[in-house]
C-alpha cells in the first residue's frame, strides 16, 4: 500500500544489519514487554476497539450535525492534533460541510480565545471537550469560558445536552464534572496515550462530525496493523522507515523535515512533529522533527535546505492521485508566457516540482531523502498512514532505547507555570 523509496538516501541503508534488533523490538511490542509497555493499547486497537462506543460515536455525530452549526473542540496536544489534521487532510481548507469543526483549548492566548468566543456569540454550537487527564490548563480554561458563553445563550439544561466529554473512564476533574452534569461521555483508554489516540473517540467524534467516514478510517488502520505485524525488516516498509531514520541520525543528521506538496497536509506535519518529538526527544537523544509544505516553503526554507548547515534529511509524503485536478488552458495572448504548460494538469506541474526538488536536494545539496507514496488521500489511506507512523515511531524510539510513551520533559514547564500562578499544592 504505502511505497517507500530508499534510493535517494545518499548513504545506503544497511537494512540487513538491523535484522536482529528489529526482530527483538517487534517481539517486545507484541508481547508488551518494552519500556512504557502500559501504553501499547493502540497496537491492537483497530481490532480491539469498543464496537458499542464506536456506533454511539457515529450516532452522536449525526445528532450534532442535525442540531448544531458548529462543533467547538477543546483540547491540546494528542487531544487535538489528530482530529484537526485528519479533518483538514480529508476535507481540505475550505470545507463545505454544514457543521463546521473549530478548535480551542490549544493555547492560553487571550487574543485567540477572545476571537473564538466573539465568533461564537451568535452561533448555534456544541462543545466536545477532550482531555485524558481532565486537568490540562489550556483546555480547562477554554472549556470554562466556552461553557459560560453557552449557558448564557441557551441556559444550563440545553448547555449540558450540547456538551460532549472525551476523557478517562474513571479519573480526573472532567470525568467528575461530566458525571455530575450528565454530559454524554466517551472514553480515552487507559493504555493509549494522547499522541497515539487519534483512532479513539479523541479523533473519531470530531472527524465524524466533519462528515468523514470513520469506518473506512478504522479499516485502513486495521489493514496497516495486519501488514506491519511483520518482524522481517526486508519486507516491512514501516520498520524500514524507522531504521532509515535511526541510521541517518547515527550519520550525524539531527533534524527530520517532513515534507508534503499539499497545503491541506500542513496539520499532518504538526501531528507528525508531536508524535515523534514527544515520543523520542528524551535523554539528550532523538531527531528534531520539523515540517514543511512545498512548493510554498521552497520559497522560504528551501534556501536553507538546499545549501544551509547540513543537519537535516527529508521525509517526503507523496500522493499518487489527487482528489481534484485542473487543466491549464492555452491563452491566445500568452502575456504570462505560460503557454508551454497548455494542456498540462496542475498535478503534473506539482509532480515536476517534486522531481526537480528531489534531484536538486539530493544530487546538488547532498540531503538524504526518504520518499513515501500513498495511492490517494481518503479515510482508508489516512487510517493506514496514522498506524504506519505510530508503529514506526515505537520502533524508532526503541532503537534509541527510549520510552516512546511518556513525556517527563513536558511536566517541567507546567510545574514552573503553576508555581508562578500560585496553584494550590505546588511549591
Ligand atoms: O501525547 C500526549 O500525551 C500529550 O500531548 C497530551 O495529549 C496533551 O498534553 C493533552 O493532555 P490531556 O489529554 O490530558 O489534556
Amino acid at each position: 500500500m504505502i511505497k517507500i523509496d530508499l534510493t535517494h538516501t545518499i548513504n545506503k541503508i544497511p537494512l540487513e544489519a538491523y535484522k536482529q534488533d528489529v526482530k527483538t523490538i517487534n517481539k517486545a511490542i507484541n508481547n508488551k514487554t518494552g519500556l512504557g509497555n502500559d501504553f501499547l493499547g493502540w497496537t491492537s486497537w483497530p481490532k480491539d476497539y469498543d464496537k458499542e462506543e464506536f456506533e454511539r460515536i457515529i450516532k452522536t455525530a449525526e445528532v450534532i450535525k442535525a442540531n448544531y452549526d458548529i462543533l467547538v473542540v477543546a483540547g491540546i496536544g494528542g487531544s487535538y492534533l489528530g482530529a484537526r489534521c485528519a479533518i483538514e487532510a480529508l476535507n481540505g481548507l475550505f470545507p463545505t460541510n454544514k457543521t463546521k469543526v473549530i478548535f480551542i483549548g490549544n493555547t492560553l492566548s487571550s487574543n485567540y480565545v477572545h476571537q473564538v468566543l466573539n465568533y461564537l456569540k451568535d452561533k448555534n454550537f456544541a462543545i466536545n471537550v477532550i482531555s485524558k487527564s481532565g486537568t490540562t490548563t489550556e483546555t480547562s480554561v477554554a472549556f470554562r469560558l466556552l461553557k459560560e458563553l453557552l449557558i448564557s445563550k441557551v441556559g444550563e439544561e440545553a448547555a449540558c445536552k450540547a456538551i460532549y466529554a472525551t476523557t478517562d473512564k474513571a479519573r480526573g476533574a472532567l470525568k467528575q464534572e461530566a458525571s455530575q452534569k450528565g454530559y454524554e461521555s466517551f472514553v480515552i483508554p487507559d493504555d493509549i496515550g494522547g499522541r497515539y489516540s487519534v483512532l479513539t473517540a479523541v479523533g473519531l467524534l470530531p472527524i465524524a462530525v466533519a462528515g468523514c467516514d470513520i469506518r473506512k478510517l478504522m479499516a485502513g488502520a486495521y489493514d496497516a496493523m495486519i501488514e506491519f505485524d511483520n518482524e522481517d525488516i526486508m519486507t516491512n516498509s514501516c520498520y524500514q522507515y524507522a531504521v532509515t531514520r535511526h541510521y541517518l541520525y547515527n550519520c550525524e543528521k539531527s533534524v527530520e523535515m517532513f515534507v508534503t506538496y499539499e497545503p491541506q497536509f500542513t496539520q499532518l506535519g504538526e501531528w507528525f512533529k508531536q508524535l515523534y518529538g514527544e515520543s523520542e526527544g528524551k535523554d539528550q537523544k532523538g531527531l528534531l522533527p520539523d515540517s514543511a509544505t512545498f512548493s510554498t516553503d521552497l520559497h522560504s526554507l528551501g534556501q536553507f535546505i538546499q545549501s544551509g548547515t547540513p543537519l537535516l534529511f527529508e521525509t517526503i509524503l507523496m500522493i499518487d492521485e489527487p482528489n481534484y485536478d485542473i487543466t491549464i488552458e492555452s491563452d491566445k495572448n500568452n502575456l504570462d508566457g505560460l503557454n508551454y504548460l497548455a494542456g498540462k494538469k496542475l498535478s503534473y506541474v506539482n509532480k515536476m516540482a517534486f522531481e526537480g526538488t528531489l534531484s536538486a536536494h539530493v544530487e546538488d545539496g547532498k540531503i538524504p531523502n526518504i520518499v513515501l507514496t500513498l495511492p490517494k488521500m481518503d479515510e482508508y489511506n489516512l487510517g493506514y498512514l496514522f498506524f504506519f507512523f505510530m508503529k514506526a515511531c515505537a520502533m524508532s524510539a526503541y532503537l534509541l532505547k527510549i520510552n516512546p510513551f511518556n513525556q517527563p520533559g513536558v511536566e517541567i514547564y507546567k510545574q514552573r507555570m503553576f508555581k508562578l500562578l500560585g496553584k494550590p499544592g505546588v511549591k
